[in-house]
């Protein structure tokens, strides 16, 4: 019984220490600050800067508008800025649990954001250090996504009460961020 009891405790501290293991692997969302310190340099496309300027950026502040209290409110919706039905597309990691949202201090994570850069690329805490971003194959296997018309089209479709037709290849010219610097062979 002892015995059996000892390998319980034991076996359990394992399930713990794994536990603990994933969550650590888990990709966390950084907020879009984080990616702009190394992506805001015009030599190579200023990316921060183009997706500031991009209605993306909006997308949480839209939510606050008379169209938007309109839109809700046909759906007996209060306050579009509380509402899952609606953040879940307007703000980046929404329906994530609380801890892979990393505010500050130790990250730059808001909601205000609306929708990031990590909406499209995927969380970034495992692939955003210099190291792995400079090795594009290691980045991808840390999670960095490059995003398809897929990754738009969780968003971009007709569950969003104001859905427009959405034509992948001209959308994407309208949100482009290319690194001149970078020398692409695809
Ligand atoms: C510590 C600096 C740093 C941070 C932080 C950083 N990046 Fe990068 N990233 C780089 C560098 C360096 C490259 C290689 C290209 C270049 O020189 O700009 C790169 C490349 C990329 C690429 C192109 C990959 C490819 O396949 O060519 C994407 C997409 C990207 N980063 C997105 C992000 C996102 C999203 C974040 C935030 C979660 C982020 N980066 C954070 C430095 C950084
Ligand atoms: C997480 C959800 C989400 C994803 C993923 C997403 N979008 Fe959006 N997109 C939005 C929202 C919400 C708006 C409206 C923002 C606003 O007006 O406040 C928007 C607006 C836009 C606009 C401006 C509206 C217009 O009609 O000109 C373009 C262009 C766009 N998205 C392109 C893309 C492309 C291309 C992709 C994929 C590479 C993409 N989006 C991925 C949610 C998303
Ligand atoms: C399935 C994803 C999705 C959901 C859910 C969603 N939206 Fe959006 N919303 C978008 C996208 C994508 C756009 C930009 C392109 C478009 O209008 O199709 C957008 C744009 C908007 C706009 C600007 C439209 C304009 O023409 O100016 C408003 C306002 C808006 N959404 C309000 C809401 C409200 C309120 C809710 C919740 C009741 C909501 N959205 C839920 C994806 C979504
Ligand atoms: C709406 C989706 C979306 C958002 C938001 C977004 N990106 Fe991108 N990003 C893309 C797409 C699509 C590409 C082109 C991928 C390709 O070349 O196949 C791209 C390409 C890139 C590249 C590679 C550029 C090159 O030419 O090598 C970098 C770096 C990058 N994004 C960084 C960022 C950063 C940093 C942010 C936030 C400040 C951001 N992106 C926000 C969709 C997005």
């Amino acid at each position: 019984m002892k015995k059996t009891l000892t390998g319980l405790v034991a076996l359990a501290a394992v399930v713990a220490v794994a536990a603990t293991a994933q969550a650590q692997d888990k990709p966390k969302f950084v907020g879009a600050e984080s990616c702009g310190m190394c992506h805001k340099n015009p030599a190579k496309g200023n990316q921060l800067g183009s997706w500031q300027a991009s209605a993306h950026s909006k997308a949480y502040a839209t939510l606050a508008t008379p169209k938007a209290k309109e839109v809700a409110k046909a759906k007996g919706i209060a306050d579009p800025q509380k509402a899952d039905q609606c953040l879940k597309c307007h703000v980046t990691g929404h329906g994530a649990e609380a801890a892979s949202l990393v505010g500050p201090p130790a990250g730059k994570y808001k909601v205000e954001d609306g929708v990031g850069c990590e909406s499209c690329h995927g969380p970034g805490s495992l692939y955003k250090a210099m190291a792995v971003m400079k090795d594009p194959a290691q980045a991808k296997a840390k999670g960095l996504v490059d995003p398809t018309e897929g990754v738009c089209k969780k968003c971009h479709n007709a569950e969003s009460p104001t859905a427009k037709p959405f034509v992948f290849a001209e959308m994407v010219k309208k949100i482009a961020h290319p690194n001149p610097a970078a020398a692409k062979t695809k």
